[in-house]
């Protein structure tokens, strides 16, 4: 099979993954901070190196902020539920996932209100000033992809920081789709709130994201329960992580993402980018020469863009495209509206989906050559 739904999660994962998973899973997995023995102990540990493996990768000021969570969807949750109260109103892009509308769709409920404002493809000041109207009286936050899971998209997020700043507002970054491809610097950037998935560019197991809070004290945890610590109060306790970590972690995920992040930072994170932005390349330039591929975004460019592409084949459903792909070829895509409706709808995809590729820093020229030729082969 080769692998094409790195978007959706990375496949395979790294040798040292694998082993940490298993070294865990049979050697020490124990429920770390709840006792003072040494598999217990060992299981801490692991989670601290990880903890601080995050905020060396995104330079973090303080290791105690690094959140796990079970993947980014349940950090943005977390971001937004607890941050957000009746009367406030988030602009969010016209690109973003179902991860960051749909919590915001319930929390109209609660009297919470969004508007999205349209991102602008190569382009960052008419995006800038889309978002600068969009902002009203109740703003409280801007909440966006810092790259569209669907087009590769990707959002000036250093100067939306700065634009929510001069407004008294915060930011909220879903890093789903450039954690790990993608250099990210919590400190300088000015995102206020940082969410991602520890199983796409950071290649760890699924079940593992993240959530990073320049100000925790701003939010409210979505889940109370047992941390292992304060135990005889009845109050959850407020300090870092524990306030947003009730319950036992999964620490055989967690220590596999620990050498995901190792490997990351071994590789060279503009190094990844580089490798996979030249295979995307490669696709785009034999797509625009078959008459029969539909593309619906400008040639790759590194300033704007993450490494990833979504195409058609005229004439044909994505959805059916893609099981060729798969039956016929051994070739694995995400075809449909991968879970953001609005960005489908921007570019007019809604009805027939797209197919979308997303290559890791496992996959080669063959692999891309495999695909172009099965492209060429679908009638
Ligand atoms: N958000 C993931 C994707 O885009 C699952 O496929």
């Amino acid at each position: 099979m080769i692998y094409f739904d790195n978007a959706a999660t990375t496949f395979p994962k790294p040798a040292a993954v694998v082993r940490e998973v298993n070294r865990a899973i049979t050697m020490y997995g124990a429920n770390p901070g709840r006792s003072g023995h040494s598999l217990s102990m060992k299981a801490s540990s692991i989670i601290y190196e990880c903890r601080s493996a995050i905020a060396g990768l995104f330079n973090a000021e303080n290791v105690e902020n690094i959140v796990f969570t079970l993947n980014c969807t349940q950090a943005i949750n977390t971001v937004l539920k607890g941050r957000l109260k009746s009367g406030d109103h988030v602009v969010i892009s016209n690109l973003e996932h179902n991860s960051v509308t749909r919590p915001l769709k319930a929390l109209e409920e609660r009297g919470v209100s969004f508007t999205q404002a349209a991102v602008y493809e190569n382009d960052n000041d008419a995006t800038v000033n889309s978002f600068r109207n969009a902002i009203n009286a109740h703003t409280k936050l801007i909440a966006c992809t810092h790259a569209s899971n669907v087009w590769g998209t990707k959002l000036p997020i250093e100067r939306l920081a700065a634009l929510a700043h001069e407004y008294g507002l915060e930011i909220m970054v879903d890093a789903a789709q450039s954690a790990g491809v993608v250099p990210l610097d919590v400190k300088e950037s000015g995102i206020d709130y940082l969410c991602m998935p520890g199983h796409k560019g950071l290649y760890g197991p699924t079940g593992t994201g993240v959530m990073i809070a320049r100000d925790p004290d701003k939010l409210s945890p979505l889940i109370q329960g047992g941390t292992g610590s304060s135990s005889i109060s009845f109050e959850h306790p407020k300090f870092m992580p524990d306030k947003f970590e009730a319950g036992t972690v999964n620490v055989i995920g967690i220590a596999g993402l620990l050498r995901g992040v190792e490997f990351v930072k071994a590789k060279g994170i503009k190094r990844i980018f580089a490798h996979e932005m030249r295979l995307i390349k490669r696709l785009y330039e034999a797509l625009s020469s078959n008459p029969r591929a539909e593309l619906y975004t400008a040639y790759p460019n590194e300033k704007y863009c993450v490494p990833l592409l979504s195409f058609n084949i005229k004439g044909i459903n994505s959805e059916e495209a893609a099981e060729r792909l798969n039956k016929g070829f051994g070739i694995a895509v995400r075809a449909g509206l991968h879970c953001a409706p609005s960005a489908h709808i921007a570019k007019g995809t809604q009805d027939i989906g797209a197919i979308r590729v997303c290559p890791s820093v496992f996959n080669t020229d063959a692999d891309i050559q495999r695909l172009i030729n099965a492209v060429n082969k679908i009638r």
